[in-house]
């Protein structure tokens, strides 16, 4: 079988750690296309100088032309303005929706056939909108948000019970903003769920009360330590985790910003839900159970993403 094709649109700080992650894992051979000249050039020859030392022979290039994204079996789009220190996700919108028009016509026109995994931000109105733009099949577009925001969750988890992170399954639902739903319910250390463990009085409902918002806001916290741009290891890790189910047909069970047509509720719209990935896209959504307060917290995320989406109609009025 020929080798796979990954193209990541955007060469900026998580586009560069997305490239370096494919090659260190031989995914495939890389393109990365950036609109700034240079930039996804010199990013390619740096990172094609690691591949002597860490035995990866992935050719990865540098373009400023869509044409060289022709092919494609994956493509990861982070193109667009990343938040400084004081910005919501939803303050990018109308930058980001302008980026998102160019990347879905680009990938439109040269990779009609990829299966297309959404970064930028405000992820669930950008997911939609590049979909859109791109008239691509909606099981084949899909934005990354649950793996990183169930990632941080977890990561606090196993710090909150002093455990083993691999130990750790958490569970976050919704759109990828400050209304994001973890759901401690579903949330596991070695299969004891949190509740669980708190009547057990390993910790107590104000301090998974206290982590829940913590990882609400992961993603402002480090905006408000770097200062210069946001998070980029973890969402590129994220991003990584997904293309990886898909190449692999691995049927991960994983939370992502897919189309929801019904299921939770919900009609029309991309938001944070479990679906199951494999060779044919998002070939699952996974409908499960949830107790009243995750279901209001849930309305309330999708009632955010609706509000994003109404703006983006506002800015430009091809999208219906
Ligand atoms: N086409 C291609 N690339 C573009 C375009 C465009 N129309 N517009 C901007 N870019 C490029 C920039 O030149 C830059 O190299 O997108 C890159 C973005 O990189 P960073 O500013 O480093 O942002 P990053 O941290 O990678 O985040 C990218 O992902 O998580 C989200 O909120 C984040 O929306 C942001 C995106």
């Amino acid at each position: 079988m020929a080798r796979a094709k990954i193209a990541l649109i955007g060469a900026g700080n998580i586009g560069g750690t997305l490239a370096h992650l494919a090659a260190l894992k031989n995914l495939g051979d890389i393109v990365l296309f950036d609109v700034a000249e240079g930039i996804p050039q010199g990013k390619a020859l740096d990172l094609s100088q690691c591949g002597p030392v860490e035995g990866f022979d992935s050719t990865i290039t540098g373009s400023n032309d869509y044409h060289d994204i022709a092919g494609a079996d994956v493509i990861i789009v982070t193109a667009g303005v990343a938040r400084k220190p004081g910005m919501s996700r939803d303050d990018l919108l109308g930058i980001n929706l302008k980026v998102m028009k160019a990347v879905g016509e680009g990938i439109k026109a040269h990779a009609p056939d990829a299966f297309v995994i959404c970064i930028t931000n405000p992820l669930d109105a950008m997911v939609w909108a590049l979909r859109e733009f791109s008239g691509l099949p909606h099981h084949m577009v899909v934005g990354m948000a649950g793996v990183l925001d169930s990632s941080r969750f977890s990561h606090f988890i196993a710090d909150e019970f002093k455990v083993a992170v691999k130990d750790v399954n958490t569970f976050v639902l919704g759109g990828h903003g400050d209304t994001m739903v973890p759901v401690v319910q579903y949330s596991t250390v070695a299969g004891i769920p949190v509740p669980d463990l708190i009547a057990m009085g390993r910790s107590t409902k104000e301090r998974i009360d206290a982590i829940v918002q913590r990882t609400r806001s992961g993603g402002g916290e480090i905006v408000a330590l770097l200062k210069t741009g946001s998070a980029y290891y973890a969402p590129a890790t994220s991003g990584i985790a997904m293309a990886e189910a898909y190449l692999d047909d691995a049927k991960r069970l994983l939370p992502c910003a897919a189309y929801v047509e019904g299921q939770y509720g919900v009609d029309g719209l991309y938001v944070g839900v479990p679906v199951i990935i494999g060779a044919g896209g998002v070939e699952e959504i996974v409908e499960v159970k949830l107790d009243d307060e995750a279901k209001a917290n849930l309305q309330v995320s999708v009632d955010a993403v609706k509000e994003l989406l109404v703006a983006c109609k506002g800015i430009d009025e091809t999208l219906k």
